[in-house]
């Protein structure tokens, strides 16, 4: 027999993709606790299934369809038990295909697109009377209507015990949607416009988290620097965001993702220069070096103004860590264009880098670009690319080595006697120590790297 305690019900949610999915998994959790559901690690033994799913990668509803077929098994294995599976597909695979999922996989009870989230309770009750027609009457709930609303509004914000268990660390989304229209990407038509959730939301949340433990926020939007949110009827950058909730007593980092270079304003930066509280270590993708490439991407910007726009920000930080997205084998891409995607690389010198082949996403204006390079060709530009960005990542760890950091001590290490946190660089920092530092920043002397992390050790103050 199935085990459940009376009225509580198992929730499990599969999250793929991007940061923002993640903040958005939380949510859905957030807006299904008051209803009885509580999250369950145990696919098998979930009441309610939620993929979360994100469009951004390759074969990314495919993925979606095997899980599906995958789901359909337990789903049976649960009801040979007596017991039964609601399944929803959310996220922006679900905003961009909607009714064909529905379709393709009757299994599904629910899809809905991220505008929905908050209605999510409201969906489940219609699912759930549903539950004992024949298949052949059963309809799925569907919602990928971007509505006028503020979905914002309607979801409870963060419980204390809900961001306790999300530790130390938060993502708070500030802004959702672009209004870019690169013509690789899906998000402008998943996510839909630019959207900025009002200062005092953003302010009052921030204050809520930091009540609860957090130490460290960060920012997300897709486009998390067009930030616009009102104040009393004026639009505030991130920039000014900034020094407002460096006010927040207790919260001591601030970070903030994705940025697009266009909207790196003189305040924003300004901000970097100010404030102690922003890490300096920058997401800021400028996905080709050429601006043949950067043209037909309808990047709005130039190779040389993006590197402008990193002078200016070195200018203010010096020690900015830059992190990057790029994207090879864009319909069109010469040999010539690759070699000034890895000439910027080098100019910039990047911390860390994201690399993709470039694959079409239907509905987007590339997907009717012919001039497609060839699959072997984008094999052997994103190796040697990575190949640079992985030669970068290390000198930048090596370049840290002898140098003592504020690590935000965050968890018990992978072996008994070690902790483990964060530089401000954002690099995985492993030290010998107890549990107990675990929750503050520490001063930690950096002696040597190891793959993707960085050893340290407690710096102990002498004695005066
Ligand atoms: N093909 C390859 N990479 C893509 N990205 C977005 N769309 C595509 C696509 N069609 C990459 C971009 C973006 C990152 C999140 O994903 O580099 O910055
Ligand atoms: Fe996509 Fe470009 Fe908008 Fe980033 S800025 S979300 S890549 S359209």
């Amino acid at each position: 027999m199935i085990e459940t305690r009376a009225n509580t019900k198992k929730l499990f949610i599969k999250t793929y993709g991007c940061q923002m999915n993640v903040y958005d998994s939380d949510r859905m959790m957030d807006a299904l606790a008051p209803h009885g559901y509580e999250t369950t690690l145990d696919m098998g033994q979930a009441d309610l299934v939620l993929l979360n799913t994100c469009h951004i990668r390759e074969k990314a509803s495919e993925k979606v369809f095997s899980e599906l077929g995958r789901l359909k098994e337990l789903q049976n294995e649960r009801r040979a038990l007596g017991g039964d599976m609601l399944i929803g597909v959310a996220g922006c695979v679900a905003q961009a295909e909607g009714e064909e999922i529905a379709r393709r996989a009757p299994v599904v009870d629910m899809v809905f697109g991220p505008q929905a989230y908050h209605k999510l309770p409201d969906m489940l009750v219609q699912a759930e009377a549903q539950r004992h027609l024949h298949p052949s009457l059963k309809r799925a709930v569907i919602d990928t209507d971007f509505p006028e609303e503020d979905k914002f509004e309607h979801l409870p914000s963060a419980k204390k015990e809900v961001t306790i268990k999300r530790g130390l660390t938060a993502f708070l989304t500030v802004q959702e949607g672009c209004d870019k229209f690169c013509s690789f990407c899906v998000v402008p038509y998943t996510r839909g416009a630019e959207v900025s959730r009002p200062v005092a939301q953003v302010i009052s949340e921030a204050r809520g988290l930091v009540e609860a433990g957090v130490k460290e926020i960060t920012l997300l939007g897709q486009n998390v620097n067009a930030y616009h949110g009102d104040d009393k009827g004026r639009a505030v950058g991130l920039g000014e965001l900034a020094y407002l909730l460096a006010e927040i007593p207790g919260l001591e980092r601030l970070r903030y993702t994705t940025s697009h270079p266009r909207d790196m304003d003189d305040a924003l930066i300004a901000a970097h220069r100010d404030l102690d509280i922003l890490m300096p270590y920058l997401h800021l993708p400028v996905q080709s070096g050429s601006d043949t490439i950067l043209k037909a991407m309808n990047r709005r910007h130039t190779a040389a103004e993006y590197l402008d726009v990193i002078a200016r920000i070195k200018a203010a930080r010096p020690d900015m860590a830059l992190s990057g997205d790029f994207i090879v084998g864009f319909p069109g891409e010469t040999d010539q264009d690759f070699e000034d995607t890895l000439r910027i690389i080098r100019d910039v010198g990047y911390a860390s880098a994201y690399s993709f082949k470039y694959s079409t996403r239907p509905g987007t204006p590339g997907a009717s670009l012919t001039d497609q390079v060839d699959e072997a060709v984008k094999t052997e530009r994103l190796y040697r690319l990575q190949e640079l960005v992985n030669a970068q990542t290390t000198a930048f760890h090596q370049s840290c080595v002898g140098k003592t950091l504020p690590v935000l001590v965050e968890r018990p290490g992978r072996q008994a006697g070690q902790v483990g946190g964060r530089s401000p660089y954002l690099q995985a920092v492993h030290l010998e120590g107890s549990t107990e530092l675990i929750g503050a920043i520490h001063q930690v002397e950096i002696i040597g790297t190891s793959t993707n992390s960085l050893v340290g050790r407690l710096k102990v103050k002498a004695a005066a």
